[in-house]
């Protein structure tokens, strides 16, 4: 691992459980996670079926999301996944569309969208009503975005090709789920761990920051708006919104209280830098308790 990634590790997590999680993101192998997809079926059924299949699953603190335990083959063979019963989903990866919270009729913007397992989850919260607009820049990963959706049944989703930034509109739930440099998967994904560098952390953060300002601006006053990354360092997270947020807006505790010692609270403090309080509302997910990917979260609310 690259030491500038493994000394931000230790600034964020601890020096003792910052080599913990590097050593999990470097030789770990994450649990395989599915959500059951209620708008579709019920999950004590999925969980019969798929047994049936030789499919093991066990209980997470969410209702709807399962551990496999023991499968003959790849999940997203069985039947079950191609009908859009389930969804193979890490288990970090379902706390951003948690958090929002969002309720119909929404309508909710989901900002970089594909390839869809948050917009379809958001879907699944709104219980198929009101509106979610899934947007997505690349035309070719809006291809797999309406693929997923259409196998999910989520008749409340409009997809959207476009740039985020140049949305007319503004929505009161938000999730912004930029690009990111993926150091809480890179457990994964062994050649984006071996082609890290301090400057594409860099270059992703002027992007995410770019997106941040242009949606923060259309959120109306009362609005949320939930910034994750499946990224660990502060260059890609409490820096993004230090500099972004003002006073109009409120970083408001989020964590759900399921993940417990996993959530580790945001930094107000970096290399002799202060950064905002409530940036100690925001929270990252340590992926060593769950089995999990790492992601961070932040909760946004517009207060004027
Ligand atoms: C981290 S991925 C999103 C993952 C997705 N939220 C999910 O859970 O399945 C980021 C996505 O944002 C898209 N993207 C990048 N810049 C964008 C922009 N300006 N507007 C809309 N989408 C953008 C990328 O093409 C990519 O598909």
């Amino acid at each position: 691992m690259h030491p500038e990634l493994l000394r931000r590790l230790e600034e964020v997590f601890g020096p003792d459980r910052g080599r913990e999680v590097a050593r999990f993101l470097e030789e770990g192998r994450p649990e395989t996670y599915v959500r059951v997809n209620t708008l579709r079926a019920d999950p004590e059924d999925v969980v019969r079926s798929l047994e049936g299949a030789g499919v093991v699953l066990g209980e997470t603190p969410l209702d709807y999301a399962f551990v496999v335990e023991d499968s003959p083959g790849p999940v997203g063979s069985c039947l079950e996944h191609v009908a859009g019963h389930v969804y193979v989903q890490d288990l970090a990866s379902m706390v951003p569309a948690e958090v929002l919270g969002p309720e119909p009729p929404g309508p909710v913007i989901d900002a970089c969208a594909a390839p869809g397992s948050k917009t379809t989850q958001l879907a699944q919260l709104m219980g198929g009503e009101g509106v979610v607009l899934a947007v997505e820049k690349d035309p070719g990963r809006a291809g797999a975005l309406v693929h997923n959706v259409v196998r999910m049944g989520c008749v409340n989703v409009l997809v959207h090709v476009g740039d985020a930034r140049g949305l007319p509109v503004g929505a009161p739930f938000v999730l912004l789920d930029p690009p990111c440099s993926g150091e809480g998967t890179f457990h994964r994904d062994p050649h984006a761990r071996s082609t890290w560098t301090p400057a594409k952390t860099e270059r992703f953060s002027r992007v995410q920051a770019s997106l941040l300002r242009a949606l923060l601006e259309r959120l109306p006053v009362g609005g949320r708006l939930v910034y994750s990354t499946c990224t660990l360092s502060p260059v890609e997270n409490e820096l993004v919104l230090n500099e972004v947020l003002d006073e109009r807006f409120r970083v408001v505790p989020s964590a759900p209280g399921w993940l417990g010692e996993a959530a580790v609270p945001g930094l107000t403090e970096w290399r002799g830098r202060s950064l905002r309080d409530d940036l100690s509302n925001a929270f990252r997910i340590d992926p060593t308790v769950f089995r999990t990917d790492g992601f961070f979260v932040a909760l946004i609310e517009r207060v004027a």
